[in-house]
């Protein structure tokens, strides 16, 4: 079963166009992969999720409920976590802090179990509870922005380039932590990739996203071993 269906979304910013006609079906405890070059839209696509892009034609539905052009505090309310694809941490604050303040919309008392939860879910986040978020890795830094997206328990989480600028090794770790999730929570995922390859192959279902428009849908193994992937997606390299 879908638990968010985008259909026939054309949306972009001001009288911008971005998305041309994008459907898209994301299955309840799946990992729904969108790969596609730099300018593609798929940032885009998840801002329109979330409200944040403007919505010129098409439907998004989340959990049977339509919620399209709704404000992102609603959509956020209903289950929705996003975890945009920069300055998703608060460098400044503790790993303590930031973890608090992603919870402030929960109730006082819920604030310590929940904290207690996601930090057995990242025990190495545990480890630098007191340490500014500035002062932690890169791959750290992603693991808490993905802890922070937790702590409101939601349902569906949109990841968007949590590899960017991670090693091949650490992006495999974090992308680990994410296929966890998803066994350990039940949660669906949503994740925007550019490095298409390490996505594609803990994938279930993809999409390829060009200039604003699927090119492809399907099977994630799928997408991956196409013969037109290399042709269809310039910009990535299959090794
Ligand atoms: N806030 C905005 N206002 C106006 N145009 C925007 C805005 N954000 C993005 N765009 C434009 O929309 C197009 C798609 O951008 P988007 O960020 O969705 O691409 P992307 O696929 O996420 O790329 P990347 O892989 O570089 O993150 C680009 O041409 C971009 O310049
Ligand atoms: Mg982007």
């Amino acid at each position: 079963m879908a638990l968010l269906e985008v259909k026939n979304l054309i949306s972009g910013y001001g009288k911008l166009k971005v998305l041309y006609n994008v459907s898209l079906e994301v299955r309840e405890k799946g990992i729904t992969v969108v790969v596609g070059p730099n300018g593609a839209g798929k940032t885009t696509l998840l801002n329109s999720i979330m409200g944040i892009a403007t919505i010129y034609d098409g439907s998004i539905t989340y959990d049977g409920v339509d919620i399209t052009r709704l404000p992102t505090h609603k959509i956020s309310k209903m289950g929705i976590a996003y975890l945009p694809q920069m300055g998703n941490v608060f460098t400044e604050l503790t790993v303590g802090e930031n973890l608090r303040l992603a919870s402030y919309l929960l109730d006082k008392s819920e604030v310590k179990d929940r904290m207690d939860e996601v930090l057995s879910l990242f025990p190495i986040l545990e480890k630098f509870i007191n340490r500014k978020a500035g002062t932690l890795s890169g791959g750290e830094r992603r693991m808490l922005a993905i802890a922070m997206a937790l702590m409101r328990k939601p349902k569906l989480i949109l990841l968007d380039e949590i590899t960017t600028d991670l090693a091949p090794i650490i992006a495999k770790k974090v992308l680990k932590q994410v296929v966890d999730l998803r066994d350990k929570l039940g949660l669906t995922i949503l994740i925007v990739e550019q490095m298409a390859k390490l996505a594609l192959e803990l994938g279930d279902y993809a999409y390829l996203l060009v200039s604003g428009t699927i090119r492809y849908s399907g099977k994630a193994s799928e997408l991956l071993n196409h013969p037109d992937f290399t042709e269809l997606y310039l910009g990535i390299k299959k090794t």
